[in-house]
């Protein structure tokens, strides 16, 4: 399988700006050719999946289409006028739900037949008037819901800066500096006001997301107010935030941040779907990988390092390179540069995903910031070589060096490389426990369930945080399922109606941990360097010893 993971050349890896002219030069050829496959990406998607799409949603009689009308159909029940209370997740008792919860199934209001009610020329993107949903969460006496995964303590991290003073008008409208656009929850209804275009689809695929959120959890999200920056780097310095006197930080929405940052990370968007590069929705990916984790084991896959990317995104990409198989050299690494060109010609592959776990390692290394190829990576049941990160993404920083991935210099690659590979290789129970255990992570604690789990409490706290009550702005505009699909094509429509929440949850989101304390923190963070110098001194032995062998 080919198209896969060359797929990630650009990716988050797009840049914006502060890029050196030379990237910058490669980088718009690579802009140029994406821009190539997506058009045809979106011909040969537009002849599928129109079709399809047609049919589905037109058929209702059919016993079992793909996606049924009804699934489409089921929108929160609006008979209710009462408003929703809070989902409590400080007392677990009581007022999460109504007792007579609504079962959507036996709601109807609408007729089941044409559900995205998408005229057929007329693409109109107005949202069809109801009422404030009410919540569909049944609540069990008995059983308290799961804890969520320890990542979801780094929610309260992020939102930190203002949990004394709460955020107020003034500091989200400082946000809108940089902000790609503003997106207001009321009663359940989500309006947008855009700013400026965003690279591909992302931003689209984003606000879909969250479209997709209210749909899950009727009437729990939250009234509230954010701006969202969909450009790779964060931008909220903490240092200009400092000093006693000092004015809030902006709350600014990304899919990344680093150590220096405040900005608020939120999912990528590639959970629901990255058409220009056939990569799919996460659900379905995450099966896929699976199932190809099957095809070759562990011990049956090749003893070497691998990678696949454009080198063009980032210096440090074309420093690995440096470690790549030659005549004079062995690193233990079989690393590739992506041709966007006949990835396009051979269709991408990418529905065989799996069985692009053929080696025992698997590098990941940053491009010009996080890259959505991390959670791909740990996923293939390999042993994941972790170049030093900069940048963390919502999940990442519940990942431990040596119990899920293997820690790789930054400032020494090629030795660190080869070293881990040995290590693995003469270690192969340990590291096929950790290549599990990744494996393990990706596969339960980012099933899609907690990726939305994720963002419900993300926003709730959020908006437990704001001083003032968001109101519409005027630029805004509602979004809704019609508003969405119904203007969209190909590819992109195709995996808007895959990702689509097909029907409310009627369980209660996970129960979010409590904030570290700062003892706890402070153990965390230093286990984790702990494990990194460990290896660092393994590395290090290792290479003296050799030397005085020689
Ligand atoms: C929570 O539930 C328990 C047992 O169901 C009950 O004893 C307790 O009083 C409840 N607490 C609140 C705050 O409702
Ligand atoms: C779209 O539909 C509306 C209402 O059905 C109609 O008033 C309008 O003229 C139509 N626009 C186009 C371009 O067909
Ligand atoms: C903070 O502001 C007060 C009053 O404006 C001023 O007197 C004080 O010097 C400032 N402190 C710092 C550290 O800037
Ligand atoms: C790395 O080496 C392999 C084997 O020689 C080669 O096929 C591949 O193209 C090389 N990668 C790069 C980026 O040059």
């Amino acid at each position: 399988m080919q198209g896969f993971q060359s797929v990630f050349g650009i990716g988050s890896d797009m840049y914006y700006r502060h890029v050196s002219a030379t990237i910058c030069r490669a980088v718009n050829k690579t802009h140029t050719r994406t821009m190539v496959l997506f058009v045809v990406a979106v011909f040969v998607g537009a002849f599928i999946s129109t079709r399809w799409i047609d049919a589905t949603i037109t058929s209702s009689k059919s016993t079992k289409p793909i996606l049924t009308a009804k699934a489409v159909l089921h929108e929160p029940s609006h008979q209710n006028p009462t408003p929703p209370k809070k989902p409590s997740h400080h007392h677990q008792n009581g007022s999460r739900a109504p007792t007579q919860p609504k079962i959507l199934k036996t709601h109807h209001k609408q007729t089941p037949q044409n559900p995205l009610l998408c005229p057929s020329e007329n693409h109109t993107r107005t949202c069809p008037a109801r009422g404030r949903p009410s919540p569909t969460v049944r609540s069990y006496d008995d059983v308290d819901p799961p804890s969520c995964p320890d990542y979801f303590r780094w929610i309260h991290e992020d939102l930190r800066p203002w949990k004394a003073r709460g955020i107020s008008k003034e500091m989200v409208e400082r946000a809108k500096r940089t902000a790609t656009f503003r997106v207001v929850v009321l009663d359940g209804r989500v309006y947008v006001e855009r700013f400026k275009r965003a690279f591909q689809t992302r931003d689209v695929y984003t606000l879909w997301g969250i479209l997709q959120l209210v749909r899950l959890y009727p009437g729990l999200v939250p009234d509230l107010e954010l701006m969202f920056d969909c450009v790779d780097w964060p931008v909220v310095m903490s240092r200009d935030y400092g000093g006693r006197n000092a004015s809030a930080p902006p709350p600014l929405f990304r899919y990344c941040g680093d150590e220096e940052t405040l900005d608020i990370v939120f999912p990528d968007w590639s959970f629901w779907g990255w058409p220009e590069i056939n990569l799919k929705p996460w659900e379905s990916l995450l099966k896929d990988l699976k199932e190809g984790n099957e095809r070759v084991k562990w011990m049956n896959r090749k003893p070497y390092a691998y990678w696949k990317g454009n080198p063009a995104v980032a210096p440090t990409r074309q420093d690995l390179l440096k470690c790549n198989v030659s005549e004079r050299q062995d690193w233990n690494a079989r690393l590739y540069a992506q041709d966007w060109i006949s990835e396009s010609q051979q269709g991408y592959k990418q529905s065989d995903l799996g069985s692009q776990c053929t080696h025992r390692y698997k590098i990941y290394i940053e491009g010009s910031a996080w890259s959505v190829s991390e959670k791909y990576i740990l996923a293939c049941n390999s042993l994941t070589l972790i170049v030093k990160p900069r940048y963390y993404d919502f999940f990442t920083r519940g990942l431990m060096p040596v119990h899920h991935y293997w820690p790789i210099r930054e400032d020494d690659k090629c030795r660190s490389i080869k070293f881990s590979v040995n290590w693995g290789n003469s270690h192969k129970q340990k590291a096929q426990a950790i290549a599990n255990t990744a494996s393990n992570f990706i596969q339960e604690d980012l099933k899609m369930e907690y990726v939305y789990d994720y963002m419900f409490h993300l926003l709730n706290e959020y908006a437990e945080l704001l001083t003032y009550k968001p109101t519409k702005p005027k630029k805004a505009v509602e979004i809704c399922l019609e508003s969405m699909v119904c203007p969209a094509r190909g590819l992109e429509k195709k995996f808007m109606v895959e990702s689509m929440v097909k029907a409310p949850k009627e369980s209660s989101p996970c129960t979010l941990p409590p904030p570290f304390d700062p003892v706890t923190l402070r153990v965390w963070l230093r286990r984790k360097q702990n494990s990194i110098r460990q290896v660092e001194i393994w590395e290090k032995g290792a290479w003296e010893s050799q030397n005085t062998k020689l």
